[in-house]
């Protein structure tokens, strides 16, 4: 049995397209296919391996799933000891059979002489496309892999390390690759340069991975690359370089497997799963929290607290929802000017960098692409006190941060996050009264109360868990809807923003969220008795505001539905439908109230038949701008 501690310690890394690759003496087919299986519900679009025999390269692609090269690799018999494996998610070119990798590169007498996989992109692709056309390569695909995979073979010295090591030098962006040449079928080179791979060691074989999920059970170490390093796998020796050509001896680490399947239990979604284990999350995610003395942010934060002057978050979607919850918390608890910034528009905007300000990237996976580069772009602008809220602590966010917090909600596989944004609140407002205290803002009488509502988190959520069977009732009507209206105020209003994100996200129904007292700015014009309109309305100091507001959305002939306590006296009656939560929650609201909104777009998707673990066009983790 796994422990939350146990997963945490996997060292998962979550990324967009999946690599699996192996250097064995037995047919790896089948281990490389198992291996992609293990990655597909972090969404593709296509999926391929290629293979070597002993005496030529094969390759199977298919824009089916993964089942479907299994099938076809039994049609056409084809095994090998070396081979590469690729899910892809389209990034240059649609997603389409001639797109998928893995690509290859023929020599002079049309055998595929190099085989390419490839995650992130190669920005300056475009510089040598037209120079390796003019010399007589073929392009049967729109990908800056493809370009990669002529460019090896074009300036192939003999020696394919050596090669990738030379190429690598002309590249710009965010990669990792592995590459075969059938010239020297012994082994396969890696390279990575902002997207995750890692080397499994096993016995008599290696392995090359885009994430240890996929091979920690056919290894007993995992080596993780860093930026620039490139490995030279072979069966029985791993060399590795680092980004100035040294020789390196790597760390490694022992793999943990961890078997994803049969996981799903009773419940019939893994996103279903993950809402129920939020009580667990959670709990896991406050383990061993006695006082606020402790350094729980790591070595230097409470002297670090005290002399910042403000805090500029960034994140993206559910992750950036949480970031907005926690302004309202910072603020009124610890005094304390919040940004919240979405960090693909930070990364471009002129903005004028505070060197005393507390820089949070908030990131489940720890490896979106955005939040990287918007906390590098900080640093780069002076501003060097960073911290990180991630749920992977090997992560490329949490390496680059000074601070860090590693929530503990273990894997989430659903693409829609739930568990993880419930863990990432828990954590933020760990930080704001943690802020608060460092700035004397704190009682002792505040501290032990706030902890003990703490504690009494995943108790509260396992309550408002039961309250499943009302929201069901619920979800029949919403499933017939073609828009819904999300509505809060305060600390709420992120929470109906995360409300219609998840709305959209696996059920496809059109849902936006609106600051309730905006309604009158614009919203109201699309109320009409067919747009059904979700309330959050805890007992709080702007309950009587939103009160209103549900007058003004009545007086249209709207329908609302409401998420209320027992002490806000909002009752059913013709056009409200409430649901009472079982307690009242205070400051910590926004944790609880979230909590029937992710299970009412479950099941509204659930009625509605969509692919609720993997939504379309949507990836777990976006590790490519
Ligand atoms: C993707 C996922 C979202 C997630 C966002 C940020 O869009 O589908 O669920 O909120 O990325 O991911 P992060 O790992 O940085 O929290």
């Amino acid at each position: 049995m796994i422990t939350y501690f146990d997963k945490l310690d996997l060292e998962l890394e979550v990324f967009m397209c999946g690599i699996v690759c192996a250097v064995s003496n037995r047919d790896i087919s089948s281990i490389l296919l198992e291996g992609l299986s293990r990655l597909e519900y972090r969404g593709y679009d296509s999926c391929g391996i290629a293979l070597f025999d002993n005496k030529e390269l094969n390759r199977i692609r298919s824009m089916k799933r993964v089942l479907d090269l299994k099938k076809q690799l039994i049609e056409y018999q084809f095994t090998g000891c070396i081979g590469l494996a690729h899910t892809r998610w389209a990034t240059h070119g649609i997603p389409s059979y001639n797109n998928a990798h893995p690509h290859f590169s023929s020599n002079e007498s049309g055998k595929p002489h190099i085989a390419l996989v490839h995650n992130g992109i190669i920005e300056n692709y475009e510089d040598f496309r037209d120079s390796l056309e003019n010399i007589g390569y073929r392009f049967e695909s729109q990908t800056d892999t493809e370009v990669l995979v002529h460019l090896l073979n074009h300036l192939y010295t003999g020696d394919i390390f050596d090669t990738v090591q030379n190429v690598m030098k002309l590249l710009k962006g965010s990669y990792a690759i592995a590459v075969f040449c059938s010239d020297e079928p012994d082994r396969i080179v890696g390279a990575r340069q902002g997207a995750p791979l890692v080397v499994g060691v096993g016995e008599g074989e290696n392995y090359l991975s885009s994430d240890s999920l996929a091979i920690s059970d056919k290894v007993k170490e995992i080596i993780y690359l860093e930026d620039g390093e490139i490995v030279d796998l072979r069966r029985h020796c791993i060399n590795v370089i680092n980004k100035d050509g040294f020789l390196i001896e790597k760390l490694r680490h022992s793999a943990v497997n961890f078997v994803l399947t049969s996981e799903l239990g009773k419940y019939r979604h893994y996103m279903q799963k993950e809402i129920f284990e939020q009580p667990m999350a959670v709990a896991d995610t406050l383990h061993g929290l006695d006082s606020l003395s402790m350094e729980i942010f790591g070595r230097g934060s409470s002297k670090l607290f005290k002399t910042i002057d403000s805090v500029l978050i960034v994140a993206c979607g559910t992750s950036y929802y949480a970031g907005m919850t926690a302004k309202y918390w910072i603020e009124s608890l610890a005094k304390i000017r919040v940004d919240v910034e979405i960090a693909s528009e930070y990364i471009y905007r002129d903005s004028v960098p505070n060197v005393n300000s507390l820089v949070l990237a908030i990131s489940q996976s720890g490896e979106t692409a955005d939040t990287l580069s918007a906390l590098k772009h900080a640093k780069s602008l002076g501003m060097k006190n960073t911290m990180s809220i991630c749920n992977v602590s090997t992560s490329s966010i949490v390496r680059e941060s000074l601070l860090n917090y590693i929530t503990r909600a273990g894997i989430e596989i659903g693409v829609a996050s739930t568990k993880a944004f419930i863990t990432q609140l828990t954590a933020l407002f760990l930080l704001s009264i943690s802020l608060a205290n460092s700035r004397g803002l704190l009682t002792n009488d505040q501290e032990i109360i706030f902890l003990k509502d703490l504690r009494h988190l995943p108790s509260s959520i396992g309550a408002v868990l039961s309250l499943e069977p009302f929201i069901m009732e619920w979800a029949e009507y919403f499933s017939s809807k073609e828009n819904v209206l999300f509505l809060g105020r305060g600390r709420h209003y992120p929470i109906a923003l995360e409300g219609a994100l998840k709305m959209k996200e696996i059920s496809y129904i059109h849902a936006e969220a609106y600051p309730a007292g905006e309604l009158k700015h614009g919203p109201l014009a699309l109320v009409t008795e067919h747009m059904p309109v979700v309330v959050v309305a805890p007992n709080d100091a702007l309950l009587e505001k939103i009160k209103s507001n549900m007058q003004e959305v009545r007086a249209r002939g709207g329908n609302l539905y409401v998420f209320a306590d027992k002490y806000s006296k909002i009752l059913n009656d013709s056009g409200i439908k409430v649901i009472h939560m079982p307690e009242c929650y205070g400051i910590l609201s926004p944790i609880l109230y979230a909590i029937p909104l992710q299970l009412l777009s479950y099941h509204t998707a659930l009625i509605l038949g969509t692919d609720i673990d993997k939504p379309r066009n949507l990836a777990k983790s976006v590790t490519v701008e």
